[in-house]
């Protein structure tokens, strides 16, 4: 006899659920238990699941991170989400905006390093000003090259004349995040005064796919009060609206926001970091073609995080062309990645830090999403 603690029927029960967590892994339809499960994964299991999403990312797509020079055009506000520091209350903001001038040499520096594509970021904004300027300076960043730059925009909340006006222009990529489909949740985040609508922002959604935009949302992932249930709702609100981009990243205390005190009650760094790499791979696992930013928040959080998002199932990276005057001002959360790095530098960084896993950075192409099937347009 041996002292072994472990039991013949223990080990049995063990074996059965170690092949029940790995049939699961390869489930054809996953339902919302699943996912769950797949969720709460700890340890050998979580490592497992993360490298299935590797191998599902690699089978239909391959090991190419696809690049958007990121533009961070102004951050005045007209909204107040209670997370977000550019939140129009915030008076500890010094506000800006780029000129059309500095816009157009980070699309050109974006071209000149073989970005392939710019995503233009700022807060919302409706005026008719903001829109026509956009709308002058898409069709200006087209005429660079002939159109060899690909333009994701990420201006917020707009009617749909506006998007089509900007679709028009010349966008193709529209990014809206839901941050969060729970609406109940929606409303503990956002003031529910009337400038905050959760089903104008599904809204939104749907005109931007109805245009044609690849449009993609997203959520925040370890907010106060946010469940492992709205989690997973989170992946089934994805694949329901059959978007072809998804971002998520962990939630960051800002100290001049509402959230902040709360900030004791939600997950560690850790917990948030681990939860976002499950929900990236999830999310993979249910929509295997989808492009999915490794956002610069896991940076934040994890100086390995973006690594850590594409080993499991990211394939976009968004390295920082704003000029390095104004980098600070865009302080949606702190303590930012890259805030004074320069883009030569970061390039450098980055085909450095993929190689080392594997990847490489497609230059020089657009990298649209697999998933995106046009709208069928009326004859
Ligand atoms: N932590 C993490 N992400 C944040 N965002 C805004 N504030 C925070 C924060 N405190 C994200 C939101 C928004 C995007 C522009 O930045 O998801 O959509
Ligand atoms: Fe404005 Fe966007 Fe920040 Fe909300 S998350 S306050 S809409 S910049
Ligand atoms: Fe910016 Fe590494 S990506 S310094």
């Amino acid at each position: 006899m041996t002292d072994c603690k472990i039991s013949v029927v223990e080990l049995c029960i063990f074996a059965l659920m170690d092949s029940g967590f790995k049939n699961l892994l390869h489930k054809a339809q996953l339902d919302k238990e699943d996912v769950k499960r797949l969720l709460s994964a700890q340890g050998a299991d979580a490592e497992r699941l993360l490298q299935r999403a590797l191998e599902v990312k690699l089978s239909h797509l391959d090991n190419c991170v696809h690049l958007r020079g990121l533009i961070e055009y102004g951050n005045t506000c007209e909204k107040n989400c209670l997370y977000c520091g550019l939140r129009s209350d915030n008076p500890k903001v010094k506000r800006y905006g780029l000129t059309d001038r500095e816009v157009l040499s980070c699309a050109r520096l974006a071209h000149e390093l073989g970005y392939g594509s710019v995503a233009l970021q700022s807060g919302e904004r409706s005026d008719p000003d903001f829109v026509r300027r956009i709308t002058q300076l898409v069709r200006e960043i087209k005429k660079i090259d002939g159109g060899s730059l690909g333009i994701t925009l990420s201006l917020g909340e707009q009617d749909e004349d506006t998007y089509r006006r900007w679709f028009e222009a010349g966008a193709h990529r529209y990014l809206l995040r839901i941050e969060t489909s729970d609406e109940a949740l929606y409303y503990k985040i956002h003031p529910k005064n009337g400038t905050h609508s959760f089903r104008r922002r599904i809204d939104c959604l749907e005109s931007l796919k109805r245009i044609g935009y690849q449009t993609g949302t997203g959520v925040m992932v370890g907010l106060p009060f946010q469940t492992p249930d709205q989690l997973a709702s989170d992946v089934f609100f994805f694949r329901d609206m059959d978007v072809a981009m998804v971002g998520l990243g962990p939630f960051i205390p800002h100290p001049d926001t509402p959230l902040f005190r709360f900030k004791d009650l939600i997950p560690s760094a850790k917990e948030r970091m681990d939860m976002t790499l499950k929900m990236i791979a999830v999310t993979r696992l249910v929509m295997p073609k989808i492009n999915m930013v490794a956002a610069t928040a896991n940076q934040t959080v994890d100086p390995q995080g973006r690594e850590k998002a594409i080993l499991a199932g990211a394939n976009v990276i968004m390295p920082n062309l704003t000029p390095e005057a104004y980098r600070e001002s865009y302080f949606i959360y702190p303590d930012k990645a890259c805030v004074k790095d320069t883009p030569q530098a970061c390039k450098n960084c980055l085909d450095v830090r993929l190689a080392a896993i594997g990847h490489k950075i497609l230059y020089n192409a657009w990298g649209d999403s697999l998933a995106f099937t046009a709208p069928r347009r009326k004859v």
